[in-house]
């Protein structure tokens, strides 16, 4: 089941990157309008500069001359320069006075000010730093004003100050004008930015979100997972690691289903084994006896009788090879392996198996192609698989069909080939052949046993056996493998 997401990768980018515009945007804004600001604060100290120093000579001349008598004390000399400042058309001039040294104005646009004793710091401060001083004052209402004061000197001596101070309105009107540009652009910077974020975090969490909604979907049974578009960044390595993943978890999963298998198959046969060896004792123990009898039988019976007790005897026989066969079956579990030459072990299975398929009507043709090599193996069992595969070939082959046994070596084993040239076995019937009693056989011919035990035997000699089949040409093959020090002969 996919999980929704209340913070998924794309909230959280979008919630960042949003945080981050935000900081960013209003840093930027404030910065910018601080920048602004001063700017416009230096342009207004330049041209008050400008307005009070072309003064200053005229009004320390002006001074002088009153001062020397030149001209009359309080001729309004003075009110003329403070008229031309108030009248001048750079700044809005709301004040404009001049001071002396000692705090008294002798001239000011209120004419009500005129002769007052004034404690003013800034004109202390321009006088101290004998230049241009400014500041910006706050008003009770109404704009802030820009106060300035240049001292007026003459020869190193200071003659007091010239004080003006100008409105800020148009400073304020302009800042503000500012202000709204700037939170106007602000604002559409964060809006853009923000809808960039929004479609890279959309492109982001996308494949992402197909890639979960592709994991999610692989099922237990197939492991399969849905085609995913090729990548060449983090999320394609992401995909590949999965696929890979995936990959592996099937062949572990193929794995622990044949290892599964196998065990029940395992199981299977120990638990017919057992059932096997119980019943070929119960048959064996009667069978004896009426062995016994029929041996004895033999000698009594009339001769037009005597034909019934041959037939008795052949059904005993075949029960008796039955029970045999059963009986090996249930004792495949121990082996007694000797050591013996390949070249010996061939030559007596050969001769063994021509004596056992003399009735059958077929040729029986051998040829041992693997260098002398040591064997290790249980002889008796391995002429019993041989023996068995023989007689199926023979089974399976027409009259007059030729069944070859061959030997060789490869790739570090011993390999043991039957091979006849009957009807085949059909790809459906392949997997059975080797269970159990399965048998396509007629009553009474056939067991099923034969091939069971066959790869009971093989495989507890670490070995394998193998068919291959298509009409025509069969071949089962026996694999032994040689262990260390074996191929030395
Ligand atoms: N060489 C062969 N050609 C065709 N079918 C075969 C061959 N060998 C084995 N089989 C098939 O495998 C089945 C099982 O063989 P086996 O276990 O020996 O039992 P049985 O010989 O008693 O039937 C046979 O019944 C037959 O159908
Ligand atoms: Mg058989």
């Amino acid at each position: 089941m996919e999980k929704r997401l209340v913070f998924g990768i794309k909230i959280k980018f979008i919630l960042i990157s949003t945080l981050i515009m935000a900081l960013t945007s209003v840093t930027w804004g404030s910065w910018s309008w601080i920048n602004e600001r001063e700017h416009l604060i230096e342009r207004l100290d330049a041209e008050g500069r400008l307005l009070l120093t072309s003064l200053q000579a005229p009004i320390v001349d002006a001074i002088l001359y009153e001062r020397i008598g030149v001209v009359e004390e309080n001729a309004g000399l003075l009110d003329n320069f403070i008229e031309q400042v108030m009248e001048n058309r750079e700044m809005k001039v709301v004040y404009a006075f001049i001071i002396d040294t000692d705090g008294k104005v002798v001239a000011h646009s209120d004419y009500r000010q005129f002769g007052k004793m004034y404690h003013d710091p800034l004109t202390a401060i321009a006088l101290a730093q004998e230049g241009f001083a400014a500041q910006t004052v706050q008003q009770r209402s109404g704009p802030p004003v820009f106060d300035m004061a240049l001292p007026l000197q003459v020869a190193g001596k200071s003659l007091g100050a010239l004080r003006v101070g100008a409105s800020m309105e148009l400073l304020q009107k302009e800042q503000s004008r500012l202000g709204r540009e700037i939170l106007i652009f602000t604002c559409l910077f964060f809006l853009v930015s923000n809808a960039v974020f929004y479609v890279v975090g959309l492109t982001m969490s996308r494949p992402l979100k197909k890639l979960s909604s592709a994991m999610a979907k692989v099922s237990h049974h197939s492991l399969q997972a849905a085609p995913l578009a090729h990548r060449n960044d983090e999320i394609g390595q992401l995909q590949e690691s999965f696929l890979e993943m995936l990959d592996r978890l099937k062949k572990s999963e193929d794995e622990r289903q044949h290892a599964v298998a196998r065990m029940m198959q395992n199981e299977k046969m120990a638990t017919i084994g057992k059932i096997v060896a119980g019943v070929a004792h119960e048959i064996n123990n009667p069978l004896m006896v009426m062995s016994t009898s029929l041996f004895h039988l033999e000698r009594k019976v009339p001769p037009e009788l005597a034909r019934f007790l041959e037939t008795h005897k052949e059904g005993m026989q075949r029960i008796e090879g039955i029970v045999r066969q059963l009986t090996d079956f249930s004792r495949a579990g121990s082996l007694d392996l000797q050591r013996v030459a390949s070249d010996d072990f061939f030559k007596d299975t050969a001769r063994f198996a021509s004596i056992a398929l003399k009735k059958q009507q077929i040729v029986f043709e051998s040829s041992d192609m693997a260098p002398r090599t040591l064997l290790s193996i249980d002889k008796g069992k391995m002429h019993q698989v041989v023996l068995n595969l023989l007689l199926n070939a023979a089974d399976a082959s027409t009259e007059g069909g030729v069944v070859w046994l061959t030997a060789y070596l490869q790739g570090g084993s011993y390999l043991l080939a039957v091979q006849d040239h009957g009807a085949g076995i059909p790809p459906e019937e392949m997997e059975k052949i080797f269970e159990i009693f399965y048998t396509t056989k007629p009553g009474g011919e056939g067991s099923g046993i034969g091939l069971a035990i066959s790869k009971s035997i093989v495989e507890m000699h670490h070995g394998e056996i193998t068919c291959t089949s298509t009409p025509g040409d069969t071949t089962f093959l026996v694999r032994i493998p040689l262990r260390h020090g074996e191929n030395d002969g």
